[in-house]
C-alpha cells in the first residue's frame, strides 16, 4: 500500500514510526513532514492545509489511505474532497469537525446528548457578554468558539480579567472570525485526563487513557502550550471511572453524531475533567493529540494500518487491538522562548547516543539544512520512553533527554512526576 501521512509535528512523527513497522506499508509520504519523518518516509512540500495540493499527490501517487494529523486539515474538509474522489482518508467530514472547530457546536451538542459538561452561555455581542459578567461567579472560564492555535481559552480568576478576554476575542479579533462568538462557562475543577477513541461513525475504540502537561513550567505554572510532555496510562483513571467515561461522554457522542445524521469517523480525542460530581467533557478534539499520541502509540502491538483500514470501511467492531502493559513517558524538549518568540537554527546534538530500545526520539520543529539538523520550531522533539511502571519509563526518558543537547534548549522536569489530585 502506499501511505499518505497529513502534518509536521510529534504526533504525526509517531504515526509514521508506527505506520512503518506494518507489513501492508510499501510507500510513505508525509506532507509536509519534518527533519526526523523525512529518515522513515518521502517528504513532500505541501502545507497541511492545503487541501487541492493534497488531493492532487494522492492521486498522481496512487495513495490507498490517508490519515490525516492537524485539525486545520479537517476543518478544511479534506476528507470530503478525498472521499468525492474515492480515495481512503481516516478523519472525520467537515462537519462532523464542528466538534472541535466550533466550541458552540460542541457545547449545544452535548447539551442535545445530554452529556456531561460545563454549564454555559454562548454570546455574539460583546457589550451582552459583559453584561452578564456583573452577575457570573468567578472563576469563570470565556471560550472563543473558533479554532484559536490552542490560545482560545482564557480562565478568568475575576471580572477584570473576564472583560480582558471578551476584549481580545470579539473586539480586537485577535483570533480573527474564530473570535465572533465566545462560549462562557463555569470553572471546572479537578485533574485532566485524555481519552482518545477510534470510530468509525458507528463503533469505536479506546484508546488507552493518557495525561497531557499543558503548562510551560515544572508544577503547572505558566502559560499553556501545545503540551510539554505526556504519559500513558492515567492512574486517575480506574476501571470504573473509564466505564462511566466511556457510557457518559464517549459512546453518547459517537450514537448522537451518528443519530444526527453527522457520524463520526476518525479519532475522536476527549478532554476530560475528574470533577467531584464524575468526569466530564472539557472539550472535544477530532484528532490525535500531541503529546499524547508520542505516549499511546509505542504501547501499541498491532497493526495501526489495520486499525485504520477497519476504521474507514466501518467494521471496526470486527477487529481487536493488542497493548503492552508497561507504562509510557513522553518528555518534549522545546526551544527557549517557546511558547512566546524563541529563534530558530540551532544545531541539534547527540541524538546519536539514544539507543532504540532506550527511547525513541520523535520530531516535532527540526529540519535538515544541508545534512545538519537543526531546531525548526517552538517543540523541537518528543523523547519517548517505556518502563514498568511510570517512574521507570520517567527515568529512562529523562537519561536519554540529558543526551540531546542544542542551543537554548528547555524542557519540564516533572512530567510523570505530577500525576494530579
Ligand atoms: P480546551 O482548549 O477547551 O481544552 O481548554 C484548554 C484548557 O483550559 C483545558 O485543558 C483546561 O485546563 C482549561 N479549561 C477549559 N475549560 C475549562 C473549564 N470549564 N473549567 C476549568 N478549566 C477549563
Ligand atoms: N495535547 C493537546 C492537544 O493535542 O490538543
Amino acid at each position: 500500500m502506499n501511505v499518505l501521512v497529513i502534518g509536521s509535528g510529534g504526533r504525526e512523527h509517531a504515526l509514521c514510526w508506527k505506520i512503518k513497522q506494518s507489513p501492508k506499508v510499501k510507500r510513505l509520504y508525509c506532507a509536509p513532514g519534518n527533519g526526523g519523518i523525512a529518515r522513515i518516509a518521502e517528504c513532500v512540500g505541501i502545507a497541511a492545509d492545503d487541501v487541492q495540493g493534497l488531493l492532487q499527490f494522492a492521486l498522481s501517487k496512487k495513495i490507498d489511505l490517508t490519515i490525516v494529523g492537524p485539525e486545520a486539515s479537517l476543518v478544511a474538509g479534506v476528507v470530503d474532497i478525498f472521499v468525492q474522489k474515492g480515495l481512503k482518508i481516516f478523519g472525520p467530514s467537515q462537519a462532523a469537525s464542528q466538534l472541535e472547530g466550533s466550541k458552540v457546536f460542541a457545547k449545544e451538542f452535548m447539551q442535545r446528548r445530554h452529556i456531561p459538561t460545563a454549564v454555559y452561555k454562548v454570546f455574539n455581542d460583546p457589550a451582552l457578554a459583559v453584561t452578564y459578567l456583573q452577575q457570573a461567579k468567578f472563576p469563570l472560564v470565556v471560550k472563543a468558539d473558533g479554532i484559536a492555535a490552542g490560545k482560545g481559552v482564557y480562565v478568568c480568576a475575576d471580572i477584570k480579567a473576564a472583560k480582558k478576554a471578551i476584549e481580545e476575542i470579539m473586539v480586537q479579533k485577535i483570533f480573527a472570525v474564530a473570535g465572533d462568538r465566545i462560549v462562557i462557562e463555569e470553572c471546572l475543577q479537578g485533574p485532566e485526563v485524555s481519552l482518545l477513541a477510534v470510530c468509525d461513525g458507528k463503533h469505536f475504540l479506546v484508546l488507552p487513557t493518557s495525561q497531557d502537561h499543558k503548562r510551560i513550567f515544572d508544577d503547572d505554572l505558566g502559560p499553556n502550550t501545545g503540551g510539554m510532555g505526556a504519559f500513558s496510562p492515567s492512574p486517575l483513571v480506574t476501571v470504573e471511572v473509564l466505564d462511566q467515561i466511556i457510557a457518559r461522554i464517549i459512546e453518547p457522542t459517537i450514537r448522537g453524531m451518528y443519530q444526527e445524521g453527522n457520524p463520526f469517523k476518525g479519532v475522536l480525542f476527549a478532554g476530560l475533567m475528574l470533577t467531584s460530581d464524575g468526569p466530564k467533557a472539557l472539550e472535544f478534539n477530532v484528532r490525535f493529540g500531541d503529546p499524547e499520541t508520542q505516549s499511546i502509540l509505542p504501547r501499541l502491538q498491532s497493526d495501526i494500518v489495520e486499525l485504520f483500514l477497519a476504521a474507514c470501511d466501518g467494521r471496526l467492531h470486527e477487529i481487536k487491538v493488542k497493548w503492552d502493559e508497561s507504562s509510557c513517558v513522553c518528555i518534549v524538549i522545546a526551544s527557549g522562548g517557546y511558547p512566546g518568540k524563541y529563534q530558530n537554527g540551532f544545531v541539534i546534538n547527540g541524538l546519536d547516543g539514544v539507543k532504540e530500545e532506550d527511547a525513541v526520539v520523535f520530531h516535532a520543529g527540526t529540519k535538515n539544512d544541508g545534512g545538519t539538523l537543526v531546531t525548526n520550531g517552538g517543540r523541537v522533539l518528543s523523547v519517548v520512553s517505556l518502563g514498568r511502571n511510570l517512574e521507570a519509563a520517567a527515568v529512562k526518558a529523562y537519561n536519554n533527554v540529558s543526551k540531546i543537547e542544542f542551543d537554548h534548549m528547555f524542557f519540564r522536569r516533572d512530567i510523570a512526576v505530577k500525576i494530579g489530585k
